[in-house]
């Protein structure tokens, strides 16, 4: 019989720490990690490389087509390709995080990417796999059966981002941070919880605390783990 993997969707904005909680509740139960936002940034990624205007969505949807895209789900180490270049990190700059807004507005671009992640969702060999980023709960995989809204204050959000990036100036990246979320909220609703999503508000927790409480949805959710 097939046996498909437990979808755990988490949503939230930027800095909330979704991605890394993610990733350490996926090590915890041995499941699979798709950070979706990674996707995203690939995508923005490839657009430059491929010396397109970002701002122009006809070009962005052009190069779809020729959007190589890879990514493995092991928590402990995934690698973030397109074609054969690894960009992982190049991903992560923060001249990408200032433009990946401009690709994920793009109806078309979320439509292929939401079939890219129904794939590798339904292909992952470990018993669960937890998926992360802004539309998950509500658009790529609205029947999870654990579904998280990952939420922190805007004030502790941009500290723990401003810590991350201890060679930005901490007013640059606060003033980036509130940008993208703006731009974004206008595409897909991640500060508000849908019905049926539990919210866990990570402003009075550590680290360690926001996945223990993750994991204690998880398990509330499911007769067995
Ligand atoms: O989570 P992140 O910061 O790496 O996401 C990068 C960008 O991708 C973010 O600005 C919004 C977009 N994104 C999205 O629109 N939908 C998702 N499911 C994940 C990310």
């Amino acid at each position: 019989a097939l046996v498909y993997p437990i979808v755990v969707a988490v949503d939230g904005p930027a800095g909330s720490g979704k991605s890394s909680v993610s990733k350490a509740v996926a090590r915890e139960l041995g499941y699979g990690f798709l950070d979706t936002g990674a996707a995203y940034r690939a995508l923005a990624w490839h657009a430059e490389a491929s010396g397109v205007d970002t701002d122009d969505a006809a070009s962005v949807i052009g190069c779809l087509e020729s959007f190589d895209y890879r990514i493995g789900t092991d928590p402990a180490g995934y690698g973030v390709h397109v074609g054969d270049t690894d960009v992982t990190s190049a991903i992560r700059e923060p001249h990408i995080s200032g433009i990946v807004s401009r690709v994920a507005r793009v109806p078309e671009v979320r439509t292929h990417l939401i079939e890219l992640f129904r794939a590798i969702m339904a292909a992952e060999p470990r018993p669960g796999i937890v998926v992360e980023g802004r539309d998950i709960t509500t658009v790529v995989a609205p029947d999870a059966p654990v579904r998280v809204l990952l939420t922190a204050s805007e004030e502790v959000r941009m500290a723990r981002r401003a810590a991350e990036l201890a060679d930005v100036p901490a007013e640059a990246t606060a003033e980036q941070l509130r940008a993208r979320d703006r731009a974004d909220s206008k595409v897909v609703d991640f500060m508000t919880a849908a019905e049926g999503v539990v919210t866990v508000d990570s402003t009075e927790l550590d680290f360690d605390e926001t996945v223990a409480a993750v994991i204690a949805v998880i398990r509330g959710s499911q007769p067995v783990t």
